[in-house]
């Protein structure tokens, strides 16, 4: 059974004490619950003060960062040390988030070094992927999809994979209030865990989990969720207020 894995990207929102505020108001909701994994990924500022918060008041919450750079420490002005993470309590980091790769440059190749890394030093990575609506008009979202998964895993050992967590967002889906459709994301979900199935095997393709993104609120998380092949979600908009992303965790 792969244990649903429910992760809210906070993108570049929330001062220190906002942060704090929107993790008080998820211990109030959601405190309790262990069926899902839940996770926030605040920006790097406020990583430290959630992070206290969520040890403090002992909460079943990860903590993830939205990117890091591979290396652990050097001449990399402006950039965060997966070591630096670690310090801070951080479990989970975003890796390739299609915001990284459109506006930042982000590469697949780079994007395996950072898995690589992140699972050198024992952070879950959750690896994005996903076409744009002209790749997608145009017939090409396996390709793409296929391309960058592809790449992503480059020598990643089996063990690593099995624990992975891949997040398919198509890029038209995100932050638009249009999700794909649930036949459309489990799709390409599918499509995922049988790439995973042919570059390693079935087992891996098995316990590997996939999350879909893009316009997901607690209206179609039950939708999304009962699909075979999706495994959880990658929440942008909806992760900014405790009660709205808590209902999305709850969605069960
Ligand atoms: P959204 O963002 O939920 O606001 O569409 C998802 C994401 O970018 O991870």
């Amino acid at each position: 059974m792969r244990k649903p894995v429910i992760a809210g990207n906070w993108k570049m929102n929330k001062l220190v004490g906002e942060a704090s505020e929107l993790v008080a108001g998820l211990w109030e909701e959601i405190s309790g619950q262990d069926a899902v994994e839940a996770v926030v990924c605040p920006p790097f500022v406020d990583l430290p003060s959630v992070g206290r918060l969520i040890s403090e008041r002992g909460m079943t919450l990860g903590l993830g960062a939205q990117n890091m750079h591979w290396e652990e420490s050097g001449a990399f002005t402006g950039e965060v040390s997966p070591g630096m993470l670690t310090d801070l309590g951080v479990t989970h980091v975003i890796i390739g988030h299609s915001e990284r790769r459109q506006l930042f440059g982000e590469t697949d190749q780079g994007v395996n070094r950072k898995v690589t890394s992140a699972f050198e030093h024992g952070l879950q990575p959750i690896m994005c992927c996903g076409e744009t609506l002209k790749q997608r008009e145009s017939g090409q979202t396996e390709d793409v999809v296929s391309g960058q998964v592809k790449c992503g895993l480059f020598e990643l050992p089996a063990e690593w994979v099995s624990g992975l967590v891949i997040a398919y967002e198509p890029i038209w889906a995100i932050g638009t209030g249009v999700a794909a459709s649930t036949a459309d994301a489990q799709e390409v979900c599918g499509y995922i865990r049988g790439l995973v199935a042919a570059e390693y095997d079935t087992g891996v393709a098995e316990s590997v989990r996939i999350q879909y993104g893009g316009s997901v609120t607690p209206e179609n998380i039950s939708e999304l969720m009962a699909m075979d092949d999706i495994d959880g979600a990658l929440v942008g908009g909806a992760s900014l207020k405790a009660d709205v992303f808590s209902r999305i965790v709850m969605f069960s």
